[in-house]
């Protein structure tokens, strides 16, 4: 199962709104289309946006109207604007678009169709690269989960999270497919319920015990030393450790801590962002009132009661036991191993 793919100049997705209850792909052929599915969350997840940007550029480059290379750049650079655009919190949504527009400005290329052949390769490599990298993470992280535990696990950074196999989730398909015994308790996450309907529906399919819980419960089964371990994703880690993601993930930490279990984040490098001192810095994504009032189109509020929907949080790294990467778990100080986990990048060979 692919998320998200390139099929013969479209891009095609599974519309993750449909879950649990309808497997369905959506196409698109125009990369402002594609801009406006990841706002809509068809697609969501940050490495999934990631890839999706990188496709969405293909698709810019596919149905662009000049065949002068000069303007096909132009016409990229604003594609890669509107792109970015449609999504602020996660950094692989801008990770995807800038590594598109470095192999778009190469100064290789004989004409446009050639050009359009590179950035085809350049987005199929990196979903591609995202499965390797997910998988090795997996095995790193897989060591953090013993017999009998019961994991916590918020949102949904499985599969549908990514190009395919997961992040936090991967690595507890990798600990199942190692033949642990364990159980996860799964996170609703509110307001958009990735934890209910996505993650349940993919553990589900790869046979894993899990309990759905409501978010407000996960201090009480911590508390009573039921959670032995608290596994999320990130939507980016500042090159201090501080970990955006979920709305929620901030509570899930804190009261992790108190209850001294071991909370683990699960980030590609693509989703360290060194350029953020710390987490303060990075945007925010508010979603519409509407998420919260009228949950999947069934009216809770009226309309005039006032709502806020932050979509994510910052956890400050103090929180953190440690961050799993597809080089290995990065332990504090944060500063000095995320940097070289970013810096074996250069190095190492992924896919
Ligand atoms: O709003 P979403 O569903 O895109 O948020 C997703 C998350 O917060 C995930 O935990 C994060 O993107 C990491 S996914 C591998």
């Amino acid at each position: 199962m692919r998320t998200v793919e390139w099929i013969n100049g479209r891009v095609r997705m599974i519309d993750q709104r449909q879950l649990p209850w309808n497997f369905t792909h959506l196409d698109f052929e125009d990369y402002r289309e594609v801009a406006q599915a990841i706002t809509d969350m068809v697609v969501r997840g940050a490495p999934a946006i990631g890839a999706t940007g990188a496709f969405g550029m293909a698709l810019a480059a596919y149905q662009c109207p000049t065949q002068v290379l000069g303007d096909a750049l132009d016409y990229l650079e604003v594609a890669a604007i509107i792109l970015k655009k449609s999504r602020p919190t996660a950094v692989n949504l801008a990770w995807g678009v800038d590594r598109m527009m470095q192999v778009a400005r190469e100064d290789v290329y004989r004409n446009t169709k050639d050009m359009l052949s590179a950035m085809i390769k350049e987005a199929q490599t990196i979903a591609d690269q995202d499965v390797v990298i997910n998988q090795l993470m997996g095995k790193h992280g897989a060591a953090l989960i013993r017999d009998g535990d019961v994991v916590i696990h918020h949102c949904n950074t499985g599969a549908l999270a990514t190009v395919d196999y997961g992040t936090a989730l991967g690595v507890i398909r990798t600990a199942w497919e190692q033949k642990k015994k364990f159980r996860v308790l799964l996170t609703e996450t509110r307001p958009r319920m990735q934890g209910a309907r996505l993650s349940a529906w993919e553990l589900h399919q790869l046979g894993v015990p899990f309990e759905i819980i409501p978010d407000s419960s996960a201090g009480y089964y911590m508390r009573k030393g039921e959670a032995k371990l608290v596994l999320v994703g990130a939507d980016r880690v500042a090159a201090n450790g501080d970990t955006i993601n979920k709305i929620g993930t901030y509570m899930l930490s804190v009261l992790a801590k108190e209850n001294n279990i071991p909370f683990y984040t699960v980030a590609p490098t693509s989703t360290i962002d060194l350029d953020m001192p710390t987490g303060d810095q990075v945007p925010i994504e508010e979603r519409s009132a509407d998420e919260v009032r009228t949950p999947y189109g069934n009216a809770l509020i009226p309309e005039e009661y006032p709502v806020r929907n932050p979509a994510f949080d910052v956890t400050p790294q103090r929180y953190l036991a440690g961050i799993v990467t597809e080089h290995g778990i990065a332990l504090p100080p944060f500063k000095e191993s995320l940097a070289r986990m970013v810096a074996a990048n250069s190095t190492a060979k992924v896919g």
